[in-house]
């Protein structure tokens, strides 16, 4: 009696903890490791221990398919992160485009012998660099991005043909392939967003849709910058959201285990008068979610941001008003602990599932990202069986707040779901050992065996 009781407790056991080393184990936690904020934020600042990958950013495009650059990102600091990425277990990759470097996609993929070359280029990076994965950032296929890019209608199905290819070649195979995404799947031939993406499917390990920025400066008016939901929003402001834009990729093909959320550490502000933020000057409570902004007012972030220059169109554009989580806490908007601070206004918007805040003394609105709301992508994560989360970018949480905060909603959801379709399954990928697996099955190897106890017991 004893020993049958003890066996099925341990037949029980393994059974629970191979569910839930597989629901933790293919969850990718991922961020991107900006190379030009390395001076703040030092490799040895990176808690490698809670990733699976980091990405390195950015590599460029240029005129030459035979030539990717590194020119923006320090390319002196990319060996010491391989390296230390490989001492930590962590898969290193990195991204190449960008906002400002996607110029040349389009003709690197536009010809066959174009693609054959380029092939051969991001091979060659991932050789020489001993990296272990190539993330294609392209804003964006068949649709124009920061303005002067190349651009073609056969750009999504020529991606295809590239990555295709990628696949079959030696270096190729083995690394880890990722996109980062519009929240549309990419534009097909008639310039619509397409309806069927699944052969991506085949040939890339995961994409990671970029889900903030979703209003920006160059907004018509201010709104969040990463929602959760928008089918909640008024009909003008459905403009995007984890929700809509899950529900896009996967609608097209692509697997929901395939498909990360890309969250932000950071928020946009904007200027917007008293009046039309707050229901009148004694307000505790922003009341505004989609406010006009002063166009005029030139608005600078935190001191990450640059109060302008010529982008690589020859454009000239101001500061983006940009506040890094930590640049939030900085100026007073925010407790270390990712409460809000008294004396602002403030708002919880339970549509976008978003925090906002309003600073009165000089008019400054902001968007971002906390405590709470990464929880909730958390939960949104697992409880669509997403393949895990993407951060833009490492350098920008404080003392790990964020991170913590999603990692342990998607913890503890794989633990208290009994519904094994919410697990998402194991990719085709071959993942490096995971540190977020290894970190997931500490904190819930305890719980497992309480709960095998306790259902032994009864
Ligand atoms: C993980 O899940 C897959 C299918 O979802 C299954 O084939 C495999 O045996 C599982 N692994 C473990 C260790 O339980
Ligand atoms: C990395 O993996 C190796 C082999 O599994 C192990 O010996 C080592 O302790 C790991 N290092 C870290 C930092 O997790
Ligand atoms: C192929 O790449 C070269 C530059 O390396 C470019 O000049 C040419 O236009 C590309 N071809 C196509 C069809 O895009
Ligand atoms: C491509 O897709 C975007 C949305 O994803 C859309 O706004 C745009 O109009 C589309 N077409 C072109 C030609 O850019
Ligand atoms: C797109 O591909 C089609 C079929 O291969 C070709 O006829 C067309 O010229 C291409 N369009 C452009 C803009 O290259
Ligand atoms: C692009 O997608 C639209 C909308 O689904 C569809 O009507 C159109 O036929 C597609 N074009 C091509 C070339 O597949
Ligand atoms: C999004 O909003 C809709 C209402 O429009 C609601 O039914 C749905 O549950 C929401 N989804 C999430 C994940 O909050
Ligand atoms: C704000 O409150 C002060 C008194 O506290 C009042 O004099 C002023 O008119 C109010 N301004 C607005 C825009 O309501
Ligand atoms: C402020 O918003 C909270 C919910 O976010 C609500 O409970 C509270 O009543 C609001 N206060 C005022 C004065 O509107
Ligand atoms: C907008 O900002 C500009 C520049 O700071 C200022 O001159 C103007 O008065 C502002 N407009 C409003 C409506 O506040
Ligand atoms: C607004 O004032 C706060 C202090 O309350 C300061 O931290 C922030 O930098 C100011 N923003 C701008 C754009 O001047
Ligand atoms: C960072 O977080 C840890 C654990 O949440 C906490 O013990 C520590 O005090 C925090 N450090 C700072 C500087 O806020």
């Amino acid at each position: 009696m004893f020993s049958a009781l003890l066996l099925s407790n341990i037949l029980l056991l393994q059974a629970a903890i191979s569910k839930a080393d597989n629901a933790t184990g293919s969850m990718r936690s991922v961020s991107w490791y900006a190379g030009w904020h390395s001076a703040d934020f030092p490799l040895s600042q990176v808690s490698w221990s809670k990733y699976t990958q980091l990405t390195y950013a950015f590599a460029t495009t240029t005129p030459d398919v035979r030539t990717l650059s590194l020119q923006d990102s320090d390319s002196e600091l990319l060996p010491q992160f391989v390296q230390t990425a490989h001492q930590n277990n962590v898969t290193a990759s990195i991204s190449i485009g960008g906002w400002g470097g996607s110029q040349y996609f389009s003709t690197n993929v536009g010809s066959a012998a174009n693609r054959t070359a380029f092939v051969k280029t991001v091979a060659g990076l991932a050789t020489q660099y001993d990296l272990d994965g190539l993330d294609f950032d392209w804003e964006y296929p068949n649709r124009q991005g920061i303005g002067c890019n190349t651009i073609n209608n056969n750009d999504t199905s020529n991606f295809l043909s590239f990555l295709q290819e990628l696949r079959q070649d030696s270096t190729g195979s083995k690394l880890v392939l990722s996109a980062a995404t519009s929240l549309l799947p990419w534009n097909n031939t008639s310039g619509t967003p397409s309806k069927d993406v699944s052969e991506f499917s085949k040939v890339l390990d995961f994409i990671a849709i970029m889900n903030y920025d979703v209003y920006n400066i160059l907004s018509p008016h201010a709104g969040p910058n990463s929602p959760l939901n928008d089918t909640c929003a008024p009909t003008n402001d459905q403009t995007g959201s984890a929700v809509s834009s899950v529900k896009a990729w996967t609608d097209a093909g692509m697997p929901a285990d395939q498909i990360l959320l890309g969250v932000a550490a950071y928020g946009h502000s904007f200027v917007v008068p008293e009046s039309t933020a707050l229901e009148s000057n004694s307000s505790i409570n922003v009341t505004n979610v989609y406010p006009s902004f002063n166009k005029s007012a030139e608005h600078l972030g935190d001191k990450w941001d640059s109060p302008g220059g010529v982008d690589v169109c020859g454009n000239f554009s101001g500061p983006s008003g940009v506040y890094s989580y930590w640049g939030l806490v900085e100026a007073g908007y925010v407790n270390k602990d990712g409460t809000p601070t008294s004396g602002f206004a403030y708002l919880f918007d339970n549509c976008s599932q978003t925090p906002f805040v309003y600073d009165k003394s000089n008019q400054t609105w902001v968007s971002y990202d906390n405590v709470q709301s990464f929880a909730l992508k958390g939960e949104f994560i697992k409880n669509n069986g997403l393949g895990g989360f993407a951060m833009w970018e490492a350098a920008g949480d404080l003392n790990d707040t964020l991170l913590d905060s999603i990692q342990s909603a998607i913890s503890t959801s794989s633990v208290t779901s009994n519904n094994p379709n919410s697990n998402p399954s194991p990719s085709s990928s071959s993942v490096p050992s995971s540190a977020f697996r290894n970190a997931a099955t500490t904190i819930i190897l305890p719980l497992i065996l309480m709960t095998v106890l306790s259902s032994v017991l009864v």
